[in-house]
């Protein structure tokens, strides 16, 4: 390196411009230089580990070898500025723009309604861009694949998919789908001929409006990076950064050269690896060595025994290579490519497996792997070569083990993979060789993933199976061998220890099953094939393009054209989301003299802070100050919510103190010199158990009762007693929290830009913690990307902790939290722990019910009073139960503080109702939805807490709910599919919903909104509600439309501020079209009533020509408009009130079938029916009901968060909180919106934001519904513990059998779970 002391110049593209960069440094990614460097801020951070698709760009390169440009997606996060050399990027920005072309792509993104915040549309445009670069007419498999490594949290999927699917020549989706014709409409119209009176739409946006795809349009690779790449000139590359170099050889021997010379440092490749161990696991390597220009690494060798494939083959070119041999070669010769192929369609993203290699993955070991294990068992081998020489050793159990002896040596590395041909049966990481002509065995292996550090083999197993028959008895040895050479201890790290223990043995069933197949097709008569009932063990479920109809109400048609009220409009930003022009708060530009913060978080859950050491962190470079609580100028505990912890902490996360610095990179690297000394305190309370051990609460006791309990446990059939556990959730907007808080020059004013619900609650916050008035603190908020709850109360914590950096510092504070802090820190869902007692008689009728409810609420109140309250209130969901007692408490634990999510307690506590519901069900030997609607409202009534209410629309969706999902036939033929496969189930649920809108506090529903009309006749509107992704200004300027008569290209709207509309109450709880709505339309009346004169004057005059004509009477053309709220009450003495303005029905009925042996489970098909009274927007409304049905799902499937038993999350990033992807919807999702009248609320309308959250438990009672008919078939009791998430080791464990027997239990006393429920 002292030979070389100057750095090279990265020469690359960017969206067809050249960028030179003089002195590129190795530790940037390519997503910190476009958003950072090149201010190109539509590509998005949500994860920083490959895991989300928000930074999808598309990287294209030349090969110099074969004369071909290759397009692919890649994550900026994990691409290293440094590898670009002599690519070509495109970002959103370089694919089309509101100010010059929008791509046919981006346009029809936004006008299939795919964008509701719009954080990931950015990522899911590049996506779909770069799938049609590749393949202009794609199938739509090719789309649902192309978009499996995106998340959206926000709009479920289905509209993303469906836009995709327009490019497509043969779109599943019917092409008749609108027009009335089309199959799946003809199918829903004739099952509602019932409701034949209702003209029902279905077409959500017009396709006839969208601009063709052009091929031939799309930007030329550019000449001078061919020129670049075929240049025989070229030589090795230095970058040399602050702290790292990094070296891109020309020649292998030039690799191997430095391979030798820096026999610690990583080859670079797809960085998919090292990328993330430097940023999560803390790693630092002072050189880095690029090997990825190398030919050597990239050929493909076909030879007789086999295929070689070089080892810089992305794992994406290894699946195209494998295609083709596949289609080559004849099938038995093929089994190990098969098999690989298989699993690589699975393998995370397609931007992963387009970055990812074959060398990487190999050498990575990594016990996820899933590709290694079916390498090793398909006998393949490694070319390794260094300085001295190539050789090759085997990809086997002591290569994977990382036996030094069968490892790379110092300065080798790998070249490529050969894999042989073989006519083993090898479909999984399970291979066997039989002595011809019998099923006498005589080689065996077996490899598994996932149970220890590394892929871990069973040899002696194996080996002791040498000669036995492959029959019964040889399966049972192998399951008691494999269980005695396999250790998972009890305390594993990841946890669910019995179920990966179960799941060694499901493998072990699944390959024995496949191999009896494959010798029954080889010799039938000599080898009986599996029975029939067994063969759905062997098909793993397929990825199916999702397709639906959703179905609305049509306009009437006498309303006048204009008027959009009733019409599907599209999201008013949706453009500028898929241009990445919509502006989030990072991506404003950098404020003069700004600092970043990051923030040091406690690791203790209950503790004194005996000192906090700064001394290091101060002295680092850029770093400017660390901020503690005795930096507050005012107050540091805020209404029970602690900025900055002082003398104690009280949970894991809690924020001990910041660090501000100059840039992100320099404020973190601080952050983690800080050192805190802590002293244990007692007690340290994590689960609502331990909470009740100690009675630690957070507020008194609540409770509802009507009728006579006790009496009424006399008088009935039969009781039962339960205990239901709903786990938590993460609300994973795909915006982390974002602040920039900038101080005034004057008068102590604080400005704070940021993505929140409540805007006035942070200005009450940072005032407070400032010490200043509510007058000097500005709040802005254009829009968030994504909040569900998580922006309610936690921005003003973080807004008060950033503004006293701000004060302290004088300078502008940038306060962007990493998805692994925010996910940490601001905590989410309630875990909820419901008892009943149930009294009911044997017609499935409920007599009496008692209900405890307890929430875990963390360590301070935040929301978990109001929560508690919501659950009280809405637990009796449904259904009128005459002897009904209700009762919770929050507890008060050592966890972060539970807050605000979509739904509010009630997706958590109406579990609990259907949970009795199934069982008393069970216990009649009746249908779960029978005993549902013989315990249903039926007429106007009262709830338990004496509101009256009519449930009409309750029945109305409940009815077409059953007839329209052809409940009873499907739950036939779910039967009748069980009776045929042993392994995989199918079940089916239908849940009904009311729910409450609004909340029991009058002054909470207020809202205003301020008008002003310009000269040119142009609108600026503003109001008090935030714009979050569920469309509130589009609707709210569909409002002002219809009062001011004029088009909505008139209407503008900006930001909401506590400047223009002083404290606005919070954006939630599905209020903010009804209350802002009434607020704009108070306002725009004003106007017309003022205007009025002017109008009767010139009835025949322009909107223009009235304004002018206005201005110049002197009228005034500004307005405030104020809605006084819904006169809700509740009093909690009496326990009674007017708790809420009104109710939304609703009910859907899911279909799924799980997997007995893996626990995975599929959703076949979703019926949703809500009760939208009058949609003001029916695309928006569905996206609301589709995104939060989606999330639901995730709530009761496979979102889990884990604690440790010492109350630290575990859980903190897309690696380990998974929450719904594409291929996880239903494969038919059908929305329906319900007409139903709502005089109260504007236009007669509802507020659907979260109603459907909780309709997503019907997948989870579907799959309950399909466990059960497991259980029956086995023999078992019926009835399982429910909990949520009904996740696949849930499944797996309920569905027992021979295999959950033979898995030995641990004394609980005798070791520390690695996580624990808090529940
Ligand atoms: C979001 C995400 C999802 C993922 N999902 C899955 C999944 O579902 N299943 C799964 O199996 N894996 C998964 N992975 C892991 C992924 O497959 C591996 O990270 C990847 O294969 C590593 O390849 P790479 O080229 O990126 O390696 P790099 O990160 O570039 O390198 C990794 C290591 O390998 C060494 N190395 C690289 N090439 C060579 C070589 N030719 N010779 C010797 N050493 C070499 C390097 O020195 C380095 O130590 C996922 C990763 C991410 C980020
Ligand atoms: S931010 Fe890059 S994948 Fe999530
Ligand atoms: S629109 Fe996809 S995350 Fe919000």
């Amino acid at each position: 390196m002292t030979s070389q002391p100057d750095s090279d110049q990265l020469v690359f593209f960017v969206n067809g411009r050249k960028v030179v960069e003089q002195k590129p440094d190795p530790e940037v990614t390519l997503l910190f230089y476009l958003r950072r460097v090149l201010r190109l801020t539509g590509t998005k951070f949500a994860c920083g580990e490959g895991g989300c698709g928000a930074c999808t760009v598309m990287v294209s390169r030349y090969n110099a070898w074969s004369k071909e440009i290759r397009h692919y997606p890649a994550t900026a996060c994990l691409v290293p500025l440094c590898s670009l050399h002599g690519a070509a990027v495109t970002t959103v920005e370089g694919v089309g723009s509101i100010r010059t072309r929008v791509h046919p792509v981006q346009e029809r993104i936004a006008k299939c309604h795919g964008t509701q915040c719009g954080f990931c549309s950015p990522g899911m445009v590049m996506s779909l861009y770069t799938l049609l670069r590749n393949h202009p007419d794609p199938t739509p498999d090719q789309v649902t694949e192309a978009l499996g490594g995106n998340l959206c949290r926000c709009t479920g999927y289905r509209p993303i998919v469906e836009s995709g699917k327009t490019f497509c020549v043969e779109p599943t989706a019917c092409p008749a789908k609108g027009s009335g014709r089309c199959c799946l409409e003809q199918e829903e119209e004739e099952r509602g001929s019932t409701h034949a009176q209702e003209e029902m739409c279905t077409k959500l946006y017009n396709a006839d409006e969208f601009q063709p795809l052009d091929p031939s349009q799309e930007p030329i690779f550019p000449p001078e990076l061919i020129r670049m790449a075929e240049d025989p000139s070229r030589r090795r590359l230095t970058f040399l950064g602050e702290r790292t170099t990094w070296l891109a050889p020309a020649t292998l021997p030039d690799l191997l050269q430095l391979r030798a010379s820096f026999p610690h440092a990583p080859l670079v490749m797809g960085n998919t690896t090292v990328g993330p161990n430097i940023k999560f696991k803390g790693e630092f390597h002072p050189v880095l060595i690029s090997p990825a220009r190398l030919p050597e690494l990239c050929l493909v060798n076909s030879e007789d025994n086999g295929v070689t494939i070089g080892a810089g083959h992305s794992l994406a070119q290894l699946s195209d290579t494998l295609q083709s041999v596949v289609s080559e070669q004849p099938p038995e010769k093929t089994e190990t490519c098969r098999a690989l192929l298989k699993h690589l369609r699975t393998l995370a993203g397609p931007q992963i497996r387009s970055m990812a290699t074959l060398g990487g993955h190999v050498a990575t070991r990594a016990t996820i792997s899933d590709l290694n294990p079916i390498l090793a068992a398909g006998k393949a081998s490694i070319r390794l070569v260094s300085k001295e020489g190539e050789r090759q050793i085997p990809l086997d159990s002591a290569f994977l083990e990382g036996a030094p002896e069968a490892s790379l040596r110092p300065g080798e590395m790998v070249l490529s993979v050969f894999i042989p041909y073989t006519n083993q049966v090898s479909p999984s990481p399970m291979s066997v060789r039989f002595e011809a002509g019998t099923s006498i065995i005589r080689e065996l292996h077996m490899f598994y993933g996932g149970v220890g550090p590394t892929v871990v083999s069973t040899p002696r197993t194996c080996e002791q199976l040498v000669g036995r028959q492959w029959d019964d008895q040889t399966l049972s040895e192998a399951c008691r061998g494999v269980l005695a050479e396999v250790h998972l201890p009890p305390d594993a790290t990841g946890g669910q220890v019995q179920f990966r223990r179960t799941l060694l043995l499901s493998l072990l069933f699944k390959f024995y099953l496949s191999v009896r197949r494959a010798l029954s097709r080889l010799d039938p008569q000599k080898f009986p094939d599996i029975p029939e009932q067994f063969t759905s063990a062997l098909e793993d479920f397929p990825i199916v393009t999702p397709q639906g109809v959703q179905m609305f109400q049509c306009v009437d048609p006498h309303q006048p054209l204009r008027d959009p009220v009733g019409h599907p409009v599209m999201h008013q930003s949706a453009l500028k989301h898929a241009t990445g022009e919509a502006v989030f708060v990072d991506d404003m530009p950098p404020v003069d003299q700004e600092l970043s913060l990051a923030v040091v978080t406690s690791t203790r859950a209950h503790a004194k802070v005996i000192s906090i050491d700064t001394a290091e962190a101060l002295a680092l470079p850029g770093v400017v100050a660390v901020i503690t609580a005795e930096d507050v100028p005012g107050e540091n505990n805020h209404q029970g919510e602690i900025f900055y912890a002082q003398s104690e902490v009280i949970c894991v996360g809690q924020i001990v103190c910041t660090v501000a610095a100059d840039t992100h990179a320099h404020a973190r690297a601080a952050a983690e010199k800080v050192k805190i000394e802590y002293e244990d305190m007692e007690p340290r309370i994590i689960t609502i158990e331990q909470a009740l051990e100690h009675n630690s609460f957070l507020s008194p006791e609540r409770k509802i009762e009507q009728g006579n309990v006790e009496q009424a446990f006399k008088h009935v059939d039969q009781i039962i007693e339960g205990e239901v556990h709903v786990e938590g959730q993460e609300h994973f907007y795909m915006e982390t929290q974002t602040i920039l808080a900038i101080p005034g020059d004057e008068d102590k004013e604080m400005a704070l830009h940021l993505g929140t619900q409540f805007p006035t609650h942070v200005q009450e916050f940072v005032a407070a913690a400032l010490n200043v008035p509510r007058s000097r603190i500005a709040c802005h908020m254009r829009r968030a990307g994504g909040a569900f709850g998580g922006k309610m109360t936690k921005p003003a914590l973080l807004g008060a902790v950033a503004a006293v950096a701000a004060n302290k510092t004088g300078r502008p504070i940038r306060f962007v939290l990493e998805r692994g802090d925010d996910m940490l820190i601001t905590a989410g869902r309630h875990p909820l722990l419901g008892r009943y007692k149930i009294g009911f008689m044997k017609s499935g009728l409920i007599k009496a019910a008692d209900l405890e409810f307890y929430i875990n609420g963390g360590c301070t109140p935040d929301e978990s009073q109001l929560v508690l309250e919501f659950i009280v209130l809405k637990s009796e969901n449904a259904y009128h139960i005459p002897n009904f007692r209700c009762r919770g408490r929050a507890c008060k634990t050592n966890l972060p503080s539970n807050t605000a999510f979509r739904g509010f307690g009630f997706p958590q506590a109406t579990v609990v109702v259907e949970a009795y519901m199934a069982s008393v069900a069970a216990h009649c030997g009746l249908l779960p939805e029978e005993v549902r609607e013989i315990n249903m409202y039926k007429r106007t009534s009262q709830t338990a807490y004496k509101q009256t209410f009519n449930p009409k629309p309750l029945r109305q969706c409940w009815k077409q709910c059953l007839e329209r999902s052809s409940f009873h036939a499907r739950k036939q033929a779910a039967e009748d599919f069980n009776r045929q496969s042993y392994w995989k189930k199918r079940g089916l649920a239908a849940v009904p919903m009311k729910f409450t809108i609004g909340v029991p506090i009058a002054y909470y529903h207020q809202a205003a909104a301020l008008v002003h009309i310009y000269l040119d006749g142009s609108v600026l509107l503003t109001h008090g509600g935030c714009e979050l992704g569920q469309g509130l200004h589009t609707k709210m300027v569909q409002v002002a439309s219809r009062e001011l008569g004029i088009p909505t290209s008139y209407i503008h709207l900006s930001e909401t501020s506590t400047v223009t509309v002083p404290n606005a109450v919070f954006t939630a709880g599905s209020m903010g079209t009804d209350v802002n709505g009434k607020a704009v339309q108070n306002a725009c009346q004003t106007l017309m009533t003022r205007l009025q004169p002017v109008i009767r004057r010139n009835p025949q005059g322009t909107w223009e020509e009235w304004i002018k004509e206005a201005f110049e009477e002197s009228i005034s053309l500004s307005a405030t408009g104020y809605f006084r709220g819904y006169q809700t009450n509740m009093d909690w003495d009496r326990e009674q009130g007017d708790a809420f303005p009104y109710y939304v029905y609703g009910a859907a009925c899911t279909e799924v079938e799980i997997d007995c042996l893996s626990g995975a489970q599929k959703l076949l098909r979703t019926d949703i029916f809500m009760d939208a009274a009058f949609s003001v927007n029916p695309a928006v409304d569905i996206g609301q009901i589709e995104g939060a049905f989606v999330q639901g799902m995730g709530l009761y499937t496979t979102e889990e968060l884990k604690y440790s038993p010492q109350g630290m999350l575990h859980s903190r990033g897309t690696n380990e909180y998974k929450i719904p992807t594409v291929t996880e919807i239903p494969e038919e999702f059908h929305v329906t919106l319900v007409h139903s009248r709502n005089p109260i609320a504007i236009y007669s309308s509802k507020g659907l934001g979260e109603a459907a959250m909780f309709l997503g438990a019907s997948v989870l009672f579907a799959i309950a519904d399909a466990v059960a008919t497991a259980r029956r078939e086995r023999g078992l009791g019926e009835t399982v513990t429910l909990g949520s998430p009904a996740s696949p080791e849930w499944i797996r464990m309920s569905c027992e059998d021979q295999f959950t027997d033979m898995i030995p239990s641990d004394d609980p006393s005798t070791f520390t779970p690695w996580s624990i429920p808090v529940s």
